[in-house]
C-alpha cells in the first residue's frame, strides 16, 4: 500500500483539485490537512465543473473516506453550504463519507471582521487574502483560546467559549468603530450548527490510524502551496497554515513516515492571486493572453490571478522544502500558440547571482530574473494522452523543468477533463493501484 501526498509547488491554484480527483480511486481515505474554504479546487466531471473549498476532492468518487483535518480552520456556514451544494448536485455525503476533526478550529463570526480591520490597516501593503477570516482564526488557535469543532458537541462549553472570545473581540471592534457582535446570538447561531454537524465530528486521527492499521490506502490532500506555506513562503505574503508536505503529519495527526511519496503539482507557468512578489510575472499583453487562455480567475474569489513565466527558482526550492518524489505538471496547453517560452534559471540582486529562492521579500521584490528561451509547441498538446506522440520541442521544455528542479514528472495534465491526462510509467510507488486510477479515468 502506497500513501501519497499531493501539494502545491507555486502560489496555489496549480491544479490540485484534478490530480486529487483522478488518483482518488487508487485510494480508501482523502485527507485534507490545511487551510479552509479559502481554496478552491476545481474538477470537470464529464463537461461540469465542481469546486471543492473545504471537502476534500475525493468526495466526488463513491466510497471514498474524505476527512477534515485538525490542520483546518472550518467555518461552520461554509461546510454546510458546500455539503447542501454537494448534495443537490447528487454527491452522497454522510457520516460513512465524511469526517471532520474534533481538533478543528471553528472561524467564528468575529475573524472576517477582524481581518478587515487589519487588511484595512495595512494599506498599500495589504496581503489581498480571501477574506475568509483564515488567518484570525489561526491567530485564536495559536493564543491557545480558539473554538475547536468538538466545543460544538457540549453547548455548555460552546457558550462559555463564545462569551470569552466575543468579549475579548468586541473592544477590537468597538475601537475600531465597527458594531460589536451579540454573544448570545451568535451562541444560538452555532448552537444550530452543532446539531447539523455533530454527526461528522470524529477524533480523525484514531481514524486514520484503525484505518492505516486495516491496510487502508490514503491520500493527503494540500491546499494552497509552498510559495504561501507560513513558514516557507513569501512571509508576510502567505496564508497562516503550513501549506508544505511537512503540515500533513501536523494538520491530521499522522506520522511522517506513512506518507510514502511526495507528488507536487506545478503549472506550466506561474500565477498567483492577492499582493506579493512575483520575480517572472509579466504585466504586459502576454500576461493577459496567458491569463485568458487559462481561465486565470480565482475558483473561491473569482479575481484575476497575475501571470508569469515558469520559474524553477521557486519550483526548485518548493522541491525541496517537501522532499518531492513527482511531478504532476499541469496546464502546458495553454502555452500553445506562443514562439518562444521563457523559463527563469536565476534571479540577481544588486548584479550578483543569488544562491537560491530569498527567504526576504524585499529582497525578492527586487530580483531581476535571468532567463533561457526555448522554441514553443503548436497545438498537439491540448488533450494529448500519449507522451511519445508530443513534439519535440515540449518534450525538451519538459525535459529542462526536470534538470532545473532537479524532480521528474510523474504525471502532465493536458486539460481539463480527467482523460486529458499522461501518467508516466516507473515513476509511481510500488503499491500504489495505478490500474484503478487508469479505469477511474473514464468514469
Ligand atoms: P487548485 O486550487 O490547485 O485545485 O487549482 P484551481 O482549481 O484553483 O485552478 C486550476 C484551474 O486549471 C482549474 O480551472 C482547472 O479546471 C484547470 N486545469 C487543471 N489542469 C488543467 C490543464 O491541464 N489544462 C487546462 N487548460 N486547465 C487545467
Ligand atoms: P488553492 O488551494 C491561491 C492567497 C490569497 C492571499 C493569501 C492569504 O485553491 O490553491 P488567506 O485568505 O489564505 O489569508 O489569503 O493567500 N490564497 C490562495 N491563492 N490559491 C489558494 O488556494 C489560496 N488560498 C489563499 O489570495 O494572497
Ligand atoms: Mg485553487
Amino acid at each position: 500500500m502506497a500513501n501519497v501526498l499531493v501539494v502545491g509547488t507555486q502560489w496555489g491554484d496549480e491544479g490540485k483539485g484534478k490530480v486529487v480527483d483522478l488518483l482518488t480511486p487508487a485510494f480508501d481515505i482523502v485527507a485534507r490537512y490545511q487551510g479552509g474554504h479559502n481554496a478552491g479546487h476545481t474538477v470537470y466531471v464529464g463537461g461540469r465543473k465542481v469546486v471543492l473549498h473545504l471537502i476534500p476532492a475525493g468526495i466526488l468518487r463513491p466510497g471514498t473516506l474524505c476527512v477534515i483535518g485538525n490542520g483546518l480552520v472550518v467555518s461552520p456556514e461554509a461546510f454546510l453550504k458546500e455539503k447542501a451544494d454537494l448534495a443537490a448536485r447528487g454527491v452522497r455525503i454522510d457520516e460513512t463519507n465524511l469526517a471532520l476533526s474534533r481538533r478543528a478550529h471553528l472561524i467564528m463570526p468575529y475573524h472576517p471582521l477582524l481581518e478587515k480591520i487589519d487588511e484595512d490597516r495595512r494599506g498599500e501593503g495589504k496581503i489581498g487574502t480571501t477574506c475568509r477570516g483564515i488567518g484570525p482564526a489561526y491567530e485564536d488557535k495559536a493564543a491557545r483560546r480558539g473554538v475547536r469543532a468538538g466545543d460544538l458537541l457540549d453547548l455548555d462549553v460552546l457558550r462559555a467559549k463564545i462569551r470569552e472570545n466575543v468579549g475579548l473581540h468586541n473592544e477590537f471592534l468597538k475601537f475600531h468603530g465597527v458594531v460589536p457582535l451579540d454573544p448570545e446570538a451568535v451562541f444560538k447561531e452555532f448552537a444550530g450548527y452543532a446539531a447539523e454537524m455533530a454527526p461528522f465530528i470524529k477524533d480523525t486521527s484514531l481514524l486514520l490510524a484503525r484505518e492505516i492499521k486495516a491496510g487502508k490506502a490514503v491520500l493527503f490532500e494540500g491546499a494552497q502551496g509552498v510559495l504561501l506555506d507560513l513558514d516557507h513562503g513569501t512571509y508576510p505574503y502567505v496564508t497562516s497554515s503550513s501549506a508544505s508536505a511537512g503540515g500533513a503529519s501536523t494538520g491530521l495527526g499522522v506520522g511522517p513516515r506513512e506518507i510514502h511519496f511526495v507528488l507536487g503539482v506545478v503549472k506550466a507557468y506561474t500565477t498567483r492571486v492577492g499582493s506579493g512578489p512575483f520575480p517572472t510575472e509579466l504585466r504586459d499583453d502576454l500576461g493577459k493572453r496567458i491569463a485568458a487562455r487559462g481561465d486565470e480567475f480565482g475558483a473561491t474569489t473569482g479575481r484575476p490571478r497575475r501571470c508569469g513565466w515558469f520559474d524553477a527558482v521557486a519550483v526548485a526550492y518548493a522541491c525541496r522544502v517537501n522532499g518531492i518524489d513527482g511531478l504532476a505538471l499541469t496546464k502546458p496547453d495553454v502555452l500553445e500558440e506562443l514562439d518562444e517560452i521563457r523559463i527563469c534559471t536565476g534571479y540577481r540582486y544588486k548584479g550578483d547571482l543569488l544562491p537560491g529562492f530569498p527567504a526576504e521579500p524585499w529582497i525578492l521584490e527586487k530580483a531581476v530574473p535571468e532567463y533561457r528561451t526555448l522554441a514553443g509547441w503548436r497545438n498537439s498538446v491540448h488533450r494529448a494522452r500519449d507522451f511519445a506522440a508530443l513534439p519535440a520541442s515540449f518534450k525538451d521544455y519538459v525535459r529542462t523543468i526536470e534538470d532545473l528542479v532537479e524532480a521528474k514528472v510523474a504525471l502532465i495534465s493536458t486539460g481539463v477533463e480527467r482523460e486529458d491526462t499522461i501518467l508516466i510509467d516507473g515513476m509511481w510507488p510500488a503499491g500504489l493501484r495505478l490500474d484503478r486510477v487508469k479505469a477511474g479515468i473514464g468514469r
